[in-house]
């Protein structure tokens, strides 16, 4: 019920206020989060509970299944701000296992415009059909399909004209890839890190 959700705002911020009185006026005046996330809409996936910040620490963006489009006008707006305005030095891009996104996009049924925007997923699938051809069981399959569209993300986000004009101009911000647990609330690196230099580095070998 709304009513309930009010209810708890109330004492949420009563709470916060009682521990520190401060709290609120100076989240007010500025905001200087060092993260950007970029993860899935999977209520059980909040940025900043599983990575443990607090409002003000983490500027979000998320949407059905962590998909990065090249051309995702919201998730490039945000990514932008997040790099010339609140100036993050680490973009994370966050998976998680038991993903109903990555579910749907291994399936043969019709979702209507989730599969326009689970497109991507399928095409990762098919282009790596023989890795996860070896995965013993579905759910493996669609675990290790949630990796490889994370470490796809990174690989995205990182070829953006905005992320390689802010390394052109030597900005530090580094993009990772990281996926999350439901069963154990553990977040993993993937290794799969891109920072300034990659691209030139690339280009030498
Ligand atoms: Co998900």
């Amino acid at each position: 019920m709304l009513s309930d959700l009010l209810d708890r705002n109330i004492l949420w911020s009563d709470s916060r206020t009682a521990e520190d009185p401060g709290y609120f006026p100076r989240l007010a005046a500025q905001q200087t989060p060092e993260f950007f996330w970029i993860g899935c809409a999977d209520s059980r996936v909040p940025a900043n509970v599983v990575a443990g910040l607090d409002p003000g620490e983490v500027f979000v963006h998320r949407n059905v299944a962590n998909v990065v489009h090249s051309s995702d006008l919201n998730l490039l707006s945000a990514l932008e701000f997040a790099v010339e305005a609140l100036k993050v030095r680490e973009i994370i891009v966050c998976g998680h296992y038991g993903c109903g996104g990555v579910k749907a996009a291994t399936e043969d049924l019709p979702h209507g415009l989730a599969d326009h925007w689970l497109e991507p997923i399928r095409r990762l699938a098919r282009s790596y059909a023989v890795d996860l051809a070896q995965c013993e069981t579905d759910e493996a399959r669609r675990d290790k399909l949630a990796e490889l569209n994370v470490v796809e993300g990174v690989r995205r986000v990182s070829e953006t004209p905005i992320l390689q004009k802010a390394w052109k101009r030597g900005v530090k911000v580094r993009v990772h890839g990281l996926i999350y647990g439901l069963k154990d609330g553990r977040l993993r690196d993937l290794d799969c890190s891109i920072g300034p230099g990659h691209f030139q580095e690339k280009a030498a070998e």
